[in-house]
């Protein structure tokens, strides 16, 4: 079975957008990452129809909430049929334990993964919280959380995949944002990593947006990324 290690964001504000993006896309080359706003505004009927065309689903919707609510979107998600879903470590283990005995009897369950830490707090915003705790140290601790907790892996910068794999086992899913193949716009994104790197880090999937969206020939664009990682389309 073909196992594409690129996610494609779909960080689009309509159906129609991601859906024009998508019809230019090879399901046995990627999977894509449907978002807060998109699945906000075009809902699970959009994510039956990118399901239709082939695609795995990352359902990138960071449940954060007591665990029986958190157990239920879950369930949801897992009856939709997405191939991957998401939880906030900070939830706590009670809260990542539910989720994953909620997903567990599922006959094709998702990959459950973690958010740690936001990428976007700093240490002064996660002392306001109250937390005082380096950033670093803290995404480890909540990675060794959401493992011990049982689920998949965890999202997290390229730049930790290599400290986090030692600590959580070769079997744990390492999902990295933040890539940027060789001579492309960093955009937005501060410290970026290229695919080659990324998977030499650890990591087992790579989100990439607008490389691929933004591009001319978004197919050229994701073929050249997999030759460029030498990540192989269906290895
Ligand atoms: O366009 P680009 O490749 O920067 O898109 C990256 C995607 O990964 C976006 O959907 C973004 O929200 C997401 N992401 C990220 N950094 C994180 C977590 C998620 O860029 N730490």
């Amino acid at each position: 079975m073909s196992d594409p290690k690129i996610i494609v964001a779909l960080d689009y504000a309509d159906a129609v957008s991601a859906l024009n993006l998508v019809a230019r896309l090879d399901p046995a080359l990627c999977r894509l990452k449907v978002g807060k706003e998109l699945f906000t505004v075009a809902g699970p009927q959009l994510v039956e129809q990118l399901m239709r065309r082939g695609f795995d689903i990352f359902l990138d919707l960071k449940f954060h909430d007591i665990p029986t609510t958190v157990a239920q979107a879950c369930k949801a998600a897992a009856a939709l049929g997405v191939w991957m879903t998401n939880v906030h470590a900070l939830g706590g283990r009670k809260m990542m334990e539910a989720a994953r005995a909620a997903v567990a009897d599922h006959p094709a369950p998702p990959k459950l993964i973690a958010v740690t830490v936001l990428t976007s707090m700093t240490q002064q915003d996660l002392a306001e919280l109250g937390i005082h705790t380096a950033p670093a140290d803290l995404v480890l601790h909540l990675a060794t959380l959401a493992h011990a907790s049982g689920l998949d892996g965890v999202v997290c910068s390229a730049q930790e995949a290599a400290v986090l794999r030692l600590h959580c086992g070769p079997e744990f899913c390492l999902v990295t944002p933040g890539i940027r193949p060789q001579n492309t716009a960093t955009d937005d994104q501060a410290r970026v990593m290229t695919p080659q790197a990324a998977l030499r880090q650890g990591a087992n999937y790579l989100v990439i947006g607008r490389p691929i969206t933004q591009a001319a020939d978004p197919l050229q664009a994701l073929q050249t990324i997999i030759e460029q990682a030498a990540v192989g389309a269906g290895v």
